[in-house]
């Protein structure tokens, strides 16, 4: 089975194969490299872990986070950990944050930037990008046409495995912020921030509640991981085609 996955202008390849040796230190080298790029790619969810009190934290904490309406939703999950619809979907589907790492491919606004993505739908499989706004400093997701003049990387994990929790710009500087609406009415719900300039977010989300979370990779099951035996990246125009053979 091929996925065929679908990226606003992409512009690398990505060969995972290893090349033929020229030498054991080469091969080895090789061999990290290959290692390396499979532990980027496997696929996580991103739960919520808030430690403050446990009477200001029961809307972020345990929750997992979701896209939709172009950003980082927080939703309850169930025990399987996969999200609970929310009062505010409307009966629209919210779909579960899925990503991995992967360089951004903008050499020049963006040289050797490690990005992260997301697949938005598994039918057709979709991924996005996923980005700071750095004018709102939301953390959203779209195409590379979206993103790029955005804050698009370096995205990482911390050491800790398991339950490792994702950085940005090396550190975990992430806010869950209670939404408003185009009236300043409270939604109920909450939505992910970054606090790039650790300033606490200052002149972006006055007046609303804020709560400082840890944003922790879980393994998404098996059956969610693609074999990645090589991803070839495509550019067609301004729309980048990734297509990863599945051996399955
Ligand atoms: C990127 O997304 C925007 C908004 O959905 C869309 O208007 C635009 O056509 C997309 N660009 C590409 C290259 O797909």
């Amino acid at each position: 089975m091929v996925l065929s996955l679908f990226f606003g202008g992409i512009i690398t390849a990505i060969p995972v194969v290893t090349g033929v040796a020229e030498g054991v230190s080469h091969q080895n080298k090789q061999n990290a490299e290959a290692a390396e790029l499979a532990k980027r790619m496997i696929k996580f969810h991103l739960d919520v872990f808030c430690d403050a009190k446990p009477s200001v934290r029961d809307k972020v904490h345990g929750m997992t986070v979701v896209l939709k309406n172009d950003g980082l939703y927080l939703a309850p999950k169930d025990d399987a950990g996969n999200p609970l619809p929310t009062a505010n979907d409307n009966g629209k589907a919210t779909h579960p944050f899925m990503g991995f790492y992967i360089d951004y491919p903008d050499p020049e606004l963006h040289p050797d930037t490690r990005g992260l993505v997301s697949t938005i739908s598994l039918d057709p499989p979709m991924l996005n990008w996923i980005y700071m706004d750095k004018e709102t400093q939301e953390l959203k997701y779209g195409n590379r046409t979206q993103s790029r003049e955005h804050i698009v990387g370096p995205w990482d994990w911390t050491s800790d495995e398991p339950g490792s929790g994702l950085t940005l710009d090396e550190w975990e500087g992430f806010v869950a912020v209670e939404e408003v609406n185009e009236k300043g009415k409270l939604t109920g719900e909450w939505t992910m921030y970054y606090d790039h300039y650790d300033n606490g977010l200052k002149g972006k989300v006055e007046g609303r509640r804020t709560l400082e979370c840890r944003l922790e990779r879980r393994i998404c099951a098996d059956e969610m991981q693609l074999e990645q035996n090589q991803v070839n990246v495509k550019t067609r125009g301004n729309i980048g085609v990734v297509d990863q053979s599945v051996r399955k």
